[in-house]
This record gives structure tokens, C-alpha cells and sequence, in this order.
């Protein structure tokens, strides 16, 4: 099936979670996102009239900005809040009175909330596509969406890499959507590096299972890393903790510098979703292997391309 038949498909739809759009469907909005990074006036007046709708119970710089900055480019509008505080959530309102309030105002509703599963709640209270923009320490798919492009322009393809991901495997929506996606593509190896408290959940297991894909568990973050075509680094999920004791204990357990980076071969890439903390020492930036200011800007163009298919407007 050709791209303008996949992107067709997209139409109306969710994305809740990773595995909401097939591998064919994501390969069809990254070619998307090329042709828009290659052209981008092509596109500055097609969303024109439509209000996308950015609701942010929860802190947010790249996700909520690269989205409003994305439907702004495709000459749509904006509309939202971005904490909690500033909208009726405060007076007691529910996620889903919220949402088909805001269906009603807007043409696509993207949503950030702390409680796992509650953007699922919402989009069946909506009347127009919810977009998840991380639940929790659940999922986090348009971050993954902008991953796998980032992944795809860098190595040039999805499939045979080893992926080696560290740090806050437990609470870290982001490697818990990569994972799942990455399932997905033939060949792929999974290195998971993480202190035993921080180990990737059993549902995250249970997918890089269904895919078949072999991985290892390990506290050591040399151990794998001569091996690795991608290294994923994530910060330990502060706000997720239940006690102040234990993230300070865990929160520079791995930290990426210059000296580590030599382990590795010149053709691994280092991404992080992004804030980073600690680990990530600055001097690695200057390192040409150091993509995650450009994995930032991919989010805002496969953000373009998704707000074009769920909304029917990739026409040629
Ligand atoms: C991530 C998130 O919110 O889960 N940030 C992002 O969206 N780029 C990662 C994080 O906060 O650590």
C-alpha cells in the first residue's frame, strides 16, 4: 500500500499508545516528515482554520511547544493550558468532562496527565483525535514517534540495530513506548542498563518478547556499550518517586562523558527524550555521535506530519 493510502488510514484516529499505528502507517508519516523538513513552505498554510487543542496537566517544554510550534507552522491555532492549576481540573472537573468540553473548541486535543491510562479515558469522551503526550510512567508515543524518525535519518533504517537504553528503565514513558515500538523491527536487540530498582516493568518485557527480540539486563553501562548502534540515556523520573532518599541515591548512577564516549564506535548515535540532568555530561554535546538537540526538532516535524494525517489533510 503507497503512503498516501497509509497517511488515508490515519484519519480520525487515536494514538494512545505505541502499537496504535502499524509499522507501514509510522514508515508512511516519516516520509511525511522528510518531505516536510525538506520543504517546509509546501505545508505552511494547510492546517489553515483548524485549533489544535494542547491540555498539559503535567510540566512540559519540548512536547507542549513543538506541538503548538507544529500546528503554528501548518497555519493552524492553538488553544490550552499548561498546568493543572489554570484550568477546572482544580475545581474538581474530570478528564473526561474536560476533553469533550474541548472537543467541542478544537479539531485535534493532545494530552499530558500523571495518571496512567487516563488519556484512554478521555479519548472516549472525545469527539475529536486525542493524541497522548505522556501518561505517567506509561507511554509517551509521539516522543517515540520522534525517536524512530530521529533513528531512521541517522542509521537509515529501523531494523538490525542494537539498542542499548539507560537509566530510569521503570518510570521512563519514553523508553517503555521505544521499546514497544522498536519491537516491532526485524532484528532488533535490546541492551538495558539500569540499577535493579530501576529495571524496565514486566509489561514492558512481555513486549520485546512478543517481538522476539533478544535483550539483556545489566547494571553496567560499559559492558555493552562497544556494541551499540544507539544509545538511548534517560534521567531518573524525580516526580515519580515515592521517597526524596531513594532518587538521590539512584539519580547519577550512569552519567555519559567524554571518557565513556570513547568506548563507543563512531558510528553509534547518543539520544535523549530530553530534559537531561546530570546524565549526560556537557562536553559529550560537542560530539558529533550527540543527535538529541536534533532528535528535539524532529518531534516538532513528525508532529506536523501527524497533525496532517489525523486530520486529513495530506492531500497531494
Ligand atoms: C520526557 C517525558 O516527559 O516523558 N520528556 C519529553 O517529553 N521529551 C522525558 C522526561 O521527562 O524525562
Amino acid at each position: 500500500m503507497g503512503d498516501a493510502a497509509l497517511l488515508q488510514r490515519l484519519k480520525g484516529r487515536n494514538l494512545l499508545e505505541p502499537g496504535d499505528f502499524s509499522p507501514d502507517e509510522c514508515g508512511a508519516l516519516f516520509d511525511l516528515a522528510d518531505r516536510i523538513i525538506k520543504d517546509p513552505a509546501a505545508y505552511e498554510a494547510r492546517a489553515k482554520g483548524k485549533i489544535l487543542a494542547a491540555l498539559f496537566f503535567e510540566p512540559s517544554t519540548r512536547t507542549r511547544l513543538s506541538f503548538e510550534t507544529a500546528m503554528l507552522k501548518l497555519g493552524g491555532q492553538t488553544i490550552g493550558f499548561s498546568e493543572a492549576q489554570s484550568s477546572s481540573a482544580a475545581k474538581g472537573e474530570s478528564i473526561a468532562d474536560t476533553v469533550r468540553t474541548v472537543g467541542g473548541y478544537s479539531d485535534i486535543t493532545v494530552i499530558r496527565h500523571p495518571k496512567e491510562g487516563s488519556c484512554r479515558v478521555a479519548a472516549k469522551a472525545s469527539g475529536v483525535p486525542v493524541v497522548n503526550a505522556g501518561d505517567g510512567g506509561h507511554h509517551h508515543p509521539t516522543q517515540t514517534l520522534t525517536d524512530l524518525l530521529t533513528i531512521r535519518r541517522e542509521k537509515g533504517g529501523l531494523e538490525g540495530l542494537r539498542i542499548g537504553v539507560c537509566g530510569d528503565l521503570k518510570f521512563g514513558r519514553t523508553v517503555h513506548s521505544l521499546i514497544r515500538a522498536m519491537s516491532a523491527y526485524a532484528g532488533t536487540e535490546f541492551v538495558l542498563i539500569s540499577p535493579e530498582e530501576l529495571r524496565v516493568p514486566s509489561y514492558v518485557i512481555r513486549d520485546i518478547k512478543r517481538g522476539g527480540c533478544p535483550y539483556t539486563e545489566t547494571q553496567d553501562m560499559r559492558a555493552g556499550i562497544a556494541k551499540l548502534d544507539v544509545l538511548y540515556m534517560t534521567r531518573v523520573q524525580k516526580e515519580r518517586f515515592f521517597n526524596e532518599e531513594d532518587y538521590i541515591r539512584l539519580k547519577d548512577l550512569y552519567i555519559l562523558d567524554t571518557e565513556r564516549m570513547r568506548l563507543a564506535p563512531e558510528s553509534m548515535i547518543v539520544m535523549h527524550p530530553l530534559p537531561r540532568v546530570n546524565e549526560i555530561d556537557t562536553d559529550v554535546d560537542k560530539d558529533p555521535r550527540a543527535v538529541y538537540f536534533t532528535q528535539a526538532k524532529n518531534g516538532m516535524y513528525v508532529r506536523m506530519a501527524l497533525i496532517l494525517a489525523l486530520l486529513g489533510l495530506e492531500v497531494e
